[in-house]
C-alpha cells in the first residue's frame, strides 16, 4: 500500500533546469546568480520595498533577525507558545529571557488580550514572535497596535505561511524582519532552505554580511563581527527559483484539500476544522481537525486508524512550548483562566495535506475518519 504522506515535496521539473545551468556555469557555491535571481524574484513576490536574504533555512532567518534587532542576553522575548520550537530556539541562542504567550481560538495565533497582560509584567520586551501557524494568519493589526505602542519590533515567524495574506498584503511583511522556510515539508521546498525578509535593505545587508562569515571590506580576511555560515548554496536557489513558479498552484490545491476536508466532516458535531482569519486568505499549509472535548473518539485513535488503515500520515497539533521540558523555567502568560493552547494541543490533530493525493487517497481517508464517528 502506498505511503500517503502529511505534506511531501512536489517537483515539476524547472527545478532541475535551473540546477543544470547552475551545473554547466559551475556556479556550484553559496552564491551565484540563482541566490541573486530568488532574491529578487522572492522580494517582487512579497511586494514592494520588499528585500530578501537567501539563508540555509529559516532558523537561520530567525537568528539572523535576532542579530538585526541585536538581541543581548537577559533580554525579554515575547513568543506566541502554540508554535515549533525552531521559532523560539533563535532567541535562546542569544541568551534572552523568554516570556510565552498563550493562542486565541480564532486563529491559533497569539492572542493579543494575552499579549497585552504580558506587557503589564514585563513592560520591556526586546521583540515580539509572531506565528501564523500551519499558513493561518494571525490576528496581525491587533498584534501589531500594542507592540507598536510599546515601540517593541515583531519578528513575522511565516515558515508555515508562504503565500498566505492579510488584508491583501503577504504575510512576512508586517514585521521588522519576516522569515519564511523551505524545508522539505513546506508548501513550495528546495529541500531546506530560508528567507530573510524586511522592508529595509540594511537588515538584509547586514543579514548577508554576518551569514557569509561577516567578512568586513579589506583584501585580507579581516573580522569585527563574529560571522555564520548561513548562506543558501546556489543549487537549493536553483530548486526554490523551480517551486516559486508553483507556488499560487500549490496554494490552490492546499486550499482544494481543506475544503474537502470541511465538507467530510460538516455534518460531524464533533469535529471542526482549525479556523481562518475573515481578515486573511491561508495557504492552508495543514489542513487540521479539533475535536469536541466530549469526544469518545480521541486524536490518538485517528492517528492509529489512519496509520493502519490508509498507510497515511498524521501528526499531533504542536506541544506548545511552556510544555516543553527543555523551557521549564520560562513563564507563560494567558489572557484568562484557560490555556488555549494547551487545549488546542490535546484536541486537535493535523491531517495528511499533500497535494500529490488522489481522490481515493483522500475517501479513504475520510472513510476512515467517519467510520471512527459511525
Ligand atoms: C513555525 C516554524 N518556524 C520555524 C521553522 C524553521 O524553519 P527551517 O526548518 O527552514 O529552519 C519551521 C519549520 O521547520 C516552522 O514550522
Amino acid at each position: 500500500m502506498k505511503r500517503i504522506y502529511l505534506s511531501s515535496p512536489t517537483m515539476h521539473g524547472e527545478e532541475q533546469d535551473y540546477i543544470k545551468e547552475a551545473f554547466d556555469t559551475n556556479w556550484v557555491a553559496p552564491l551565484g546568480p540563482n541566490v541573486n535571481a530568488l532574491e529578487k524574484e522572492m522580494g517582487e513576490y512579497m511586494g514592494e520595498g520588499i528585500h530578501a536574504c537567501a539563508l540555509s533555512a529559516g532558523t537561520a532567518a530567525l537568528h539572523l533577525s535576532m542579530k538585526v534587532l541585536d538581541i543581548k542576553p537577559g533580554d525579554i522575548v515575547f513568543c506566541q507558545s502554540l508554535t515549533f520550537s525552531a521559532t523560539v530556539n533563535p532567541a535562546v541562542y542569544e541568551g534572552a529571557k523568554i516570556v510565552f504567550i498563550d493562542s486565541e481560538r480564532e486563529t491559533w495565533n497569539m492572542d493579543p488580550a494575552a499579549l497585552k497582560k504580558a506587557y503589564e509584567k514585563y513592560p520591556d520586551p526586546k521583540a515580539v514572535l509572531m506565528v501564523h501557524l500551519y499558513g493561518t494568519p494571525a490576528k496581525i493589526d491587533e498584534i501589531l497596535k500594542i507592540c507598536n505602542e510599546h515601540g517593541t519590533p515583531v519578528i513575522e515567524d511565516s515558515a508555515e505561511s508562504l503565500s498566505s495574506t492579510y488584508k491583501g498584503k503577504q504575510t512576512g511583511t508586517f514585521g521588522r524582519t519576516g522569515i519564511v522556510s523551505f524545508n522539505g515539508n513546506k508548501i513550495i521546498t528546495s529541500s531546506g532552505g530560508g528567507m530573510m525578509l524586511s522592508h529595509r535593505k540594511e537588515d538584509t545587508d547586514y543579514a548577508t554580511f554576518l551569514a557569509t562569515q561577516a567578512r568586513d571590506k579589506a583584501r585580507h580576511y579581516q573580522h569585527s563581527h563574529i560571522g555564520y555560515n548561513y548562506r543558501m548554496s546556489n543549487i537549493v536557489a536553483g530548486i526554490a527559483r523551480g517551486q516559486l513558479l508553483h507556488l499560487e498552484e500549490h496554494k490552490a490545491l492546499k486550499k482544494a484539500i481543506y475544503k474537502r476536508y470541511t465538507r467530510a466532516f460538516g455534518d460531524i458535531p464533533e469535529i471542526s476544522m482549525n479556523p481562518m482569519n475573515p481578515d486573511g486568505d491561508a495557504n492552508n499549509w495543514l489542513s487540521c481537525i479539533l475535536l469536541d472535548g466530549a469526544s469518545k473518539v480521541t486524536p490518538d485513535m485517528i492517528m492509529d486508524a489512519l496509520e493502519e488503515k490508509c498507510n497515511a500520515e498524521s501528526r499531533p497539533i504542536w506541544k506548545p512550548l511552556h510544555l516543553q521540558p527543555v523551557f521549564a523555567g520560562c513563564d507563560f502568560i494567558k489572557a484568562g483562566d484557560e490555556d488555549v493552547s494547551s487545549d488546542i494541543f490535546a484536541r486537535g490533530l493535523c491531517l495528511p495535506s499533500d497535494i500529490k493525493n488522489t481522490e481515493e487517497d483522500m475517501e479513504l481517508i475520510i472513510r476512515t475518519i467517519r467510520d471512527l464517528f459511525a
